[in-house]
């Protein structure tokens, strides 16, 4: 039988092939359910957690591995010195403020931007080959700022981004339809709150376009009218649910976990994660969502999905509010 060798910091072996190792920053309802997550899914076969509240990161330690008879193969590990992430191979930063109701996600931009600061050259020493997702809000910003302070080649650092609004986005038109969810594809691009954009235009419902979408016998079609509610619905759910629990911790959670597992797989998914713009649809210099490839060497590449006008100037009005707030940081 296999065994999984755990010494020299996760870097072991497990029937013979290397280990892969996954670091979450931050022990907060975020990070803790990415950890479950993750774990659950068998994403990594080392989950190490790092949180500056030494008794809470040792807490949501012990009480993942008191499940992990439960679980894929799999050791979890956490502590309050950055020294539990080196070697990781995916780093997710989940550590930041948390969103008070009535609060929007730029309203966190000034404490965050501080945050990554003063905890990503520590992590970058000790993981200098990782592939780092920033989840912390407002992730556009927080992404960007992550890769001027680290100067890592930016394939190498981006954002979880929009991957849970198109979720949302996907969920709320697959009810409409009638149909599965998996069945929906469709993407929110721009940033993650409240400028983000639908892309309807490209949208598909099992292989038909979304726009020409007629219902299913007994189900209602999917007007001009559905669709600006559903995309309001999507701007609102964190709000919703924020007000309802304090933060929205589940989806985010799995979320990420679908974004770790296209990198450690190598899987070249389609997910619109935030990464920096650099002449795409005539949008420069911001981190902002596009469905973009997601592998081993991190988000390389961006696919350029025709956009029609409207789209293309919500997407242009989502990068320059995103661009004149990160330079109200001095970023
Ligand atoms: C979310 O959208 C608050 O960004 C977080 O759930």
């Amino acid at each position: 039988r296999a065994e999984l060798d755990d010494t020299a910091a996760g870097q072991g072996r497990f029937g013979g092939r290397r280990t892969t190792k996954l670091a979450i920053v931050g022990a907060g309802a975020v990070g803790s359910t990415l950890a479950y997550a993750a774990l659950m899914r068998g994403a990594a076969h080392t989950v190490a957690m790092l949180d500056v509240n030494r008794s809470k990161v040792e807490a949501e330690v012990l009480d993942l591995q008191h499940g992990i008879q439960f679980m894929p193969m799999a050791r979890v590990v956490g502590s309050d010195d950055v020294a539990v992430c080196a070697d990781a191979d995916v780093v997710v930063v989940t550590a930041g403020a948390k969103q008070k109701p009535g609060q929007t996600r730029l309203d966190l931009a000034e404490g965050t931007i501080g945050l990554v600061r003063s905890i990503l050259p520590g992590l970058v020493e000790v993981a200098p080959d990782a592939i780092y997702v920033m989840v912390t809000n407002p992730v556009d910003i927080v992404t960007y700022a992550a890769l001027k302070v680290s100067g890592l080649p930016s394939n190498q650092l981006f954002g979880s981004g929009t991957v849970l609004d198109s979720s949302r986005l996907r969920f709320l038109v697959a009810q409409h339809c009638g149909v599965a969810v998996q069945n929906v594809h469709a993407y929110i691009a721009g940033e993650h709150g409240d400028s983000e954009i639908p892309l309807w235009s490209s949208a598909t419902v099992g292989g038909a376009p979304l726009l020409d979408w007629s219902g299913l016998a007994g189900q209602p079609p999917l007007t001009a009218q559905v669709r600006a509610d559903i995309a309001r619905e999507v701007v609102q759910s964190a709000y919703r649910i924020i007000a309802g629990k304090g933060a929205t911790n589940y989806a985010v959670g799995l979320a990420g976990t679908r974004i770790i597992e296209a990198v450690l797989g190598d899987e070249h998914r389609v997910l619109p994660v935030s990464s920096l713009i650099q002449g795409a649809y005539g949008i420069d210099d911001v981190c902002l969502s596009l469905p973009s490839l997601v592998d081993r060497r991190g988000c390389s590449e961006r696919v350029e999905v025709p956009l029609d006008e409207e789209e293309l100037a919500g997407l242009r009005a989502s990068a320059d509010s995103l661009r004149s707030i990160a330079r109200r940081f001095g970023l």
